[in-house]
């Protein structure tokens, strides 16, 4: 099979790694890819975002199978064009895709399904929304309707940040995002992950994984698109996932395809647990990063028959067979991010590394420049590795961090502490 990757974090270097271990790939190509994708497939540059140019790369290079990474093709509809195209693809429609790129649309479909999930509120007027805050009073949620890469979300303590928020989102800070806002009951609780790949119809659970957003130690400083994660989240019990598989993840897909738009692909819970009990905080419509990273370790070359089973519609048919260990991915990032850092440094010692099925580095913000990996983003590094427990796990991937030398760069220490 030729086999075209789209996107360029280490989620995709990830998926990129597992696909590429699987006797049906033939041929990988990942776009736009990075320096660590560039070492295991080649690499096209061409807009990931433009479903007519995602169209014709893949007709003219005898693509058989799609996997989009990130949202913002899946929320331009390429998973629509390539369908259209008969070209066989693992991503849900620009319509099913709502699910993470609407809030609102999240909260209305949960309801129809009996989801449970916060109070929720929707408006398109500030005044209306400042005196539902003050009716309410804090603490409370104030959500940016659209997509906001992970920043549309204030987690308001008071009133007067829940009103600041609104001021803020009404004013544009959020740019179109922010002319429609949630507000939301706050839950209190611990938070986990659910990873579920979906063909339409079946629903097929491929782990549990808990992201560490804030940038420092001990969850301090703003929030980041998520500095380490490990799978499986123990707070995820069997039995709270096989109940929130039951009361969230099978309803929310029946009424999806009630309503005409079936889920095709991986579908990204956010639960906050409390007492025994799963509440949806979130859907994402692609797998998480770093998150994916330790669900691809754990999986390894079957991804890509599951990818494709989600695709074809035959997940029925399979199933995943699990490796009974706990991964971790601990973030290096350029110092600085998530505010302003500087590109182009120098990292050594990646040359240096064993890397094998336990212990892997996968890239985020790299390419290769005269022979040298350099950084060229936020989130540049996602070094991995697996272990028969967590202590285990992360021990190897801090050992792995201390070889790369790279003084501009920086990782929290505690990755894990929850489950440790
Ligand atoms: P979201 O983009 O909806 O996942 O929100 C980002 C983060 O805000 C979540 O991961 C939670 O940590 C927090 N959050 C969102 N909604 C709520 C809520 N209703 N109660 C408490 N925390 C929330
Ligand atoms: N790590 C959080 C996310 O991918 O949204």
């Amino acid at each position: 099979m030729n086999i075209l990757i789209l996107g360029s974090g280490g989620r995709e270097h990830a998926l990129a790694w597992a696909v590429k271990q699987n006797p049906k790939c033939d041929r990988l190509i990942c776009a736009p890819g990075n320096a660590g994708m560039a070492s295991i497939a080649e690499c096209a540059a061409f807009d990931i975002n433009d479903g007519g140019a995602v169209v014709a790369f893949a007709e003219e290079n005898a693509i058989d199978f799609v996997v989009i990474g990130p949202e913002a093709p899946l929320a331009n509809g390429v998973a629509d064009r390539l369908r259209a195209a008969g070209i066989l693809c693992f991503g849900p429609s620009q319509q099913a895709a709502q699910l993470e790129a609407s809030k609102a649309f999240t909260k209305e479909i949960c309801d129809a399904a009996g989801a449970p999930t916060a109070a929720w509120a929707h408006f398109t007027d500030a005044d209306a929304a400042r005196d539902y805050i003050r009716a309410q009073g804090a603490p409370i949620v104030v959500k940016a309707d659209g997509l906001a890469a992970g920043k549309g979300v204030v987690v308001a303590m008071t009133e007067a940040e829940a009103l600041a928020a609104i001021d803020d989102m009404f004013d544009g800070a959020f740019g179109d995002a922010g002319a429609e806002v949630v507000i939301e009951e706050f839950m209190d609780g611990e938070e986990a992950s659910y990873f579920i790949l979906c063909d339409g119809v079946n629903a097929l659970p491929v782990g549990t994984a808990q992201d560490h957003k804030r940038v420092f130690d001990g969850d301090k400083g703003p929030n980041t698109g998520g500095m380490g994660a490990y799978s499986p989240a123990p707070v995820l019990t069997d039995e709270i996932a096989a109940t929130a598989m039951r009361e969230i993840i099978e309803p929310t897909l029946a009424e999806m395809a009630k309503r005409g738009t079936p889920y095709q692909g991986v579908l990204y819970a956010g639960f906050m647990i409390k007492d025994g009990h799963a509440r949806l905080v979130e859907y994402n419509a692609r797998f998480g990063d770093p998150e994916c990273q330790t669900l691809m370790m754990r999986l390894g070359g079957q991804v890509l028959d599951l990818l494709i089973a989600s695709a074809e519609g035959s997940l029925d048919q399979v199933q995943v067979n699990w490796a009974n260990d706990v991964a971790i991915t601990v973030v290096m990032a350029a110092k600085g991010y998530p505010g302003a850092y500087d590109k182009g440094s120098v990292i050594g010692g990646l040359d240096a590394l064993v890397e094998d099925s336990k212990n892997m580095v996968f890239h985020a913000g790299t390419a290769l420049q005269d022979g040298q990996t350099v950084a060229t983003g936020g989130r540049v590094l996602n070094v991995t590795a697996r272990g028969e427990t967590l202590t285990e796990a992360r021990a190897r991937a801090y050992a792995i961090v201390d070889q790369i030398e790279w003084p501009e760069g920086f990782t929290r220490s505690d990755i894990g502490w929850r489950a440790l």
